[in-house]
């Protein structure tokens, strides 16, 4: 791969800059957040155990809670029941469909495929892998001894994967926070009209500057080895699914759906080890030791206690019966939206053994981090890969703690971490 120091830059980003998240506002959002987001798991245990497929309705929508970890596999898997319902808005943003937004067929496979032939697993060893060390290492020695979990995880995240896409930092504006907007915009469930501003604003911001950074690649006629440099290739040979306007789609599709989500996830996995101090301790002996594969396993394990979000949304295409021939089993009908709780799912005893204990050496069924099915994450190996590189970085330093005061406890937008600053002795 080429590396290029478009994007590189050894400063933590300045606080007083515009907020990457969208800030949730009012009495109701905090208290929503509060209940949902920090404690759900209070209720989602109650509905496993009493009620493990809630039907209720929001403002007259009908809604169903999917909360058992076989049900919740189940919802993954129909897909021709339960499509994906961030379609509307994600074209809103990419101008084009894109995967995360497409229920299977043809074009899914097609653009599915295409996305597979660019971005290649060997690329993970080869060239991301040492990439992430490398940057890393370089912003914890630049941080002095003191750092935001968050800022960190962006700004490593942002320059390995914009640089691997081939897509290099706008001059016009900061596409940290378009993505970041655009991400809140896609996942969030309901109405906020500041962020329907956003989306606006800063999705026309950031198709143009791909589609720009795309046609200046091909009349320059520059040949390098990244994603785009891939795609390009692929189009001169006539393939299918490669054309300009495809292109642009995929890399608006692959910022805004993937790169918000490591600095938004990670930091909620160091809080939940700055909780516990003996693992906390036994995750640091590893990283010091250089064991990247028990890094994994104690990161694994902290993120189930906090996953990316509670639950994920689908439509309902077509009557379905979720749990067919259990005594829970329940008719789901057209047009009912349903959450399903992934985060309550890795914590079903039925299927988790001792869930709410931390124990990093469970079987990989435990997981549905990265999703199942149709739509897993297509990122999961970079991620597996990627993610305890960069926990490693901050592991690894001696007397690693919370910063003092309200700035060491972990603060969310929604389900997205926001800021989490943590002091260890400087390099
Ligand atoms: C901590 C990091 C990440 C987590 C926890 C995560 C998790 C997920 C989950 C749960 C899904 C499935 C959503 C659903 O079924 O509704 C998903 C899909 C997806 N993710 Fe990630 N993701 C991460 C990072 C990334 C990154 C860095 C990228 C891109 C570089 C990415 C690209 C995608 C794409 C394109 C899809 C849709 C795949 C499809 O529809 O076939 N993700 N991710």
């Amino acid at each position: 791969m080429t590396n290029t120091d478009a994007s590189s830059s050894s400063e933590i980003a300045p606080i007083g800059r515009e907020p990457v998240l969208r800030q949730g506002s009012g009495f109701g959002a905090r208290l929503l957040q509060r209940a949902v987001f920090d404690h759900g798991e209070v209720l989602f245990s109650f509905l496993r155990a009493f009620k493990p497929i809630l039907a209720f309705s929001i403002k007259g929508q009908p809604v169903a809670l999917v909360t058992r970890y076989d049900d919740v596999k189940e919802v993954f898997l129909a897909d021709d029941a339960f499509p994906v319902s961030y379609a509307t808005k994600l074209k809103m943003v990419t101008g084009n469909p894109f995967i995360f937004g497409m229920r299977d067929g043809p074009d899914y496979r097609r653009d599915h495929a295409a996305l597979r032939k660019v971005i290649l697993d060997e690329d993970i060893d080869a060239h991301l892998a040492p990439r992430t060390r490398a940057v890393a290492e370089r912003v914890v020695a630049a941080a002095n001894g003191c750092l935001d979990s968050v800022e960190f995880v962006r700004q490593v995240t942002f320059e390995v994967l914009l640089e691997y896409f081939g897509v290099p930092k706008p001059t016009n504006g900061d596409i940290e926070v378009w993505s970041t907007r655009l991400f809140q915009y896609i996942c969030q469930v309901g109405d906020d009209p500041a962020l329907d501003k956003d989306a606006e604003v800063y999705g026309n911001l950031l198709r143009t500057h791909v589609h720009d950074i795309v046609t200046a690649r091909i009349s320059s006629g520059e040949d390098r080895d990244d994603v785009l440099g891939r795609c390009l290739k692929r189009q001169a040979a006539g393939e299918d699914g490669f054309s300009t306007e495809r292109i642009c789609t995929a890399l608006v599709g692959l910022i805004v759906a993937g790169l918000p989500q490591p600095p938004a996830v990670l930091p909620k996995a160091l809080e939940q080890l700055l909780r516990r101090s003996k693992i906390l301790a036994e995750a640091q002996r590893a990283a010091c030791e250089g064991d990247e594969g028990a890094v994994r396993r104690y990161m694994f394990e902290a993120m189930r206690f906090d996953p990316l979000t509670p639950f994920l949304p689908r439509n309902t295409a077509k009557d379905h019966v979720i749990a067919a021939g259990n005594r829970r089993a329940k008719a789901i009908e057209r047009g009912r939206h349903v959450l399903f709780s992934f985060a309550s799912s890795m914590m079903d005893e039925r299927r988790v053994a001792d869930p709410t204990s931390f124990n990093p050496n469970r079987p990989a069924s435990a997981y549905l981090l990265f999703g199942y099915g149709l739509h897993q994450c297509l990122a999961k190996n970079i991620c597996e890969k990627l993610l305890p590189i960069m926990l490693m970085a901050l592991l690894k330093n001696n007397n690693l703690a919370r910063a003092p005061g309200a700035e060491g406890r972990l603060t969310k937008q929604g389900a997205m971490a926001e800021r989490l600053v943590v002091c260890f002795d400087p390099q």
